[in-house]
């Protein structure tokens, strides 16, 4: 249950929780998404062979820096910076890389140059049969790890069910190098609920399910500390049932004059978001989403938000294959800027699409990540397909597969931001992740600063 002792972060748990009564989810409509257009401001530049590979031996995707609780980039005793990464052996077909996924670290004092440190997990310790993407924050020596559960430790044939989980472990960190070390024992912090998300089960006849990526953050503004992570709406009815909620489709007239494709009721994306309820980081509560892409999008993947400015800037990562019919956008980062973090999401950029690969080269990057400086990391992808369909790709030669798969960090691309107008405005070095703080912050529950917590 909730709080048992009223004790100070009782008091916080209450009125963060309140924060949140009443609040609905804003919507990514159709008529926003029929905006999206590539554009000479958000379309990457090609990536040009050759590059570097992060890891030799190892494919490497989605990637996460280790941060300060405050969101910015941790610089460690000794000068490192550290990053995540889901990884698998390179003698694997790419394809295959999500069922066997681990997660290891690398540190560089540059930043760039990144060194191996290894599995971050001690064998047997994590749960579920691999690990997918999540987040970390450092504080007095202590990690704190949030990651994806996929599947079940030691299951007979691979499963696709996620719940997220979490570790802490200590820091050790000098000029010689990076080590975690004294993991306490792993917990499940989230399954679905069944009501605001969907769980496995009442997914089936929708296609592809998703509960992961586990964002922590705190809120700038109340100091309230959440996981935002990606769903997928729940509905009593079955997803084949279902019919589009006006309020997904747009407003007014666009609504009235819009024949929504059949089907589109199947998809039904998600940012869900969590309410921290116990000062160890293991009790968290499931509040409503506060962006759903219902009729529109199936997969807002590894939501994350850059406080600037004052304004909350909300990121997800899409695929092409994942819009519903009748829309089209291709494999994106797509942003969305609200004035409170449970405020009226808009769309950044062109109906939300911020980077989008280029037209030439549609799927050479992915999972892209803003840092705090509108610094974005992502992943190289497949690359030189010359038309083939990703589709298409299983039935070709496994050496063809091989040599189009990147499996290494990308360019890092540096935005800016003007209101919702947003900019690709520079290229920098493959896999670079600069220093950057986040815009400073009381870190204290809004109803604490104004003396009305209650008892
Ligand atoms: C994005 C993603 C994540 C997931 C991981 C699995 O690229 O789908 O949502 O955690 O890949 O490999």
């Amino acid at each position: 249950g909730r709080c048992r002792k009223c004790n100070k972060f009782c008091k916080k748990f209450e009125c963060c929780l309140e924060q949140s009564q009443g609040a609905t989810p804003s919507a990514w409509t159709r008529q926003q998404a029929e905006q999206i257009r590539i554009t000479s401001a958000n379309a990457a530049p090609i990536i040009e062979e050759p590059f570097e590979d992060t890891a030799p031996d190892l494919w490497v995707w989605d990637t996460w820096p280790l941060r300060e609780k405050d969101g910015s980039i941790a610089v460690l005793p000794g000068g490192w910076r550290v990053i995540f990464s889901l990884t698998a052996p390179r003698s694997v077909l790419p394809g295959k890389r999500h069922d066997i996924a681990t997660i290891r670290y690398f540190y560089a004092r540059d930043g760039q140059d990144w060194i191996p440190g290894g599995v971050v997990f001690p064998e047997g310790d994590a749960l579920g049969s691999r690990q997918w993407a999540g987040s970390a924050f450092v504080e007095n020596g202590e990690i704190f790890f949030f990651y994806t559960a996929t599947g079940r430790r030691n299951e007979a044939q691979v499963t696709y069910e996620q719940r997220m989980a979490f570790a802490k472990g200590e820091v050790f960190s000098n000029l010689n190098g990076v080590l975690f070390n004294n993991w306490e024992e792993h917990s499940i912090i989230l399954v679905p609920d069944g009501e605001f998300y969907q769980t496995q089960e009442q997914s089936s006849g929708g296609i592809i399910y998703s509960f992961r990526d586990p964002w922590y953050w705190i809120d700038p503004e109340s100091g309230c500390e959440y996981i935002i992570f990606e769903g997928n709406t729940a509905t009593p009815q079955q997803p084949i049932d279902r019919e589009c909620n006006p309020e997904n489709i747009g407003d007014g007239d666009f609504r009235s004059g819009n024949d929504v494709p059949d089907g589109s009721a199947n998809f039904n994306g998600n940012v869900g978001v969590a309410l921290l309820q116990s000062s160890d980081y293991r009790e968290w509560e499931l509040l409503p989403p506060i962006l759903e892409a219902d009729c529109v999008n199936q997969q807002l993947e590894r939501p994350h938000i850059v406080y600037v400015g004052g304004r909350y800037h909300l990121f997800i990562v899409s695929h092409k294959f994942t819009f519903a019919p009748g829309l089209d956008g291709p494999d994106g980062l797509y942003g969305f800027v609200a004035n409170d973090f449970r405020g009226n999401y808009v769309p950044l950029g062109e109906g939300g699409l911020v980077v989008a690969n280029p037209p030439e080269e549609p799927f050479q990057a992915y999972s892209w990540i803003v840092l705090p400086d509108l610094s974005t990391l992502s992943f190289i992808n497949y690359y030189n397909l010359d038309g083939v369909s990703l589709d298409q790709l299983p039935s070709l030669p496994e050496q063809f597969i091989f040599n189009r798969f990147g499996g290494t960090l990308a360019p890092t691309l540096q935005l800016s931001i003007n209101g919702t107008e947003t900019q690709i405005v520079n290229e920098l070095a493959q896999g670079l992740v600069m220093e950057s703080s986040t815009e400073s912050a009381p870190f204290t529950p809004r109803c604490e600063r104004d003396g009305n917590c209650g008892d």
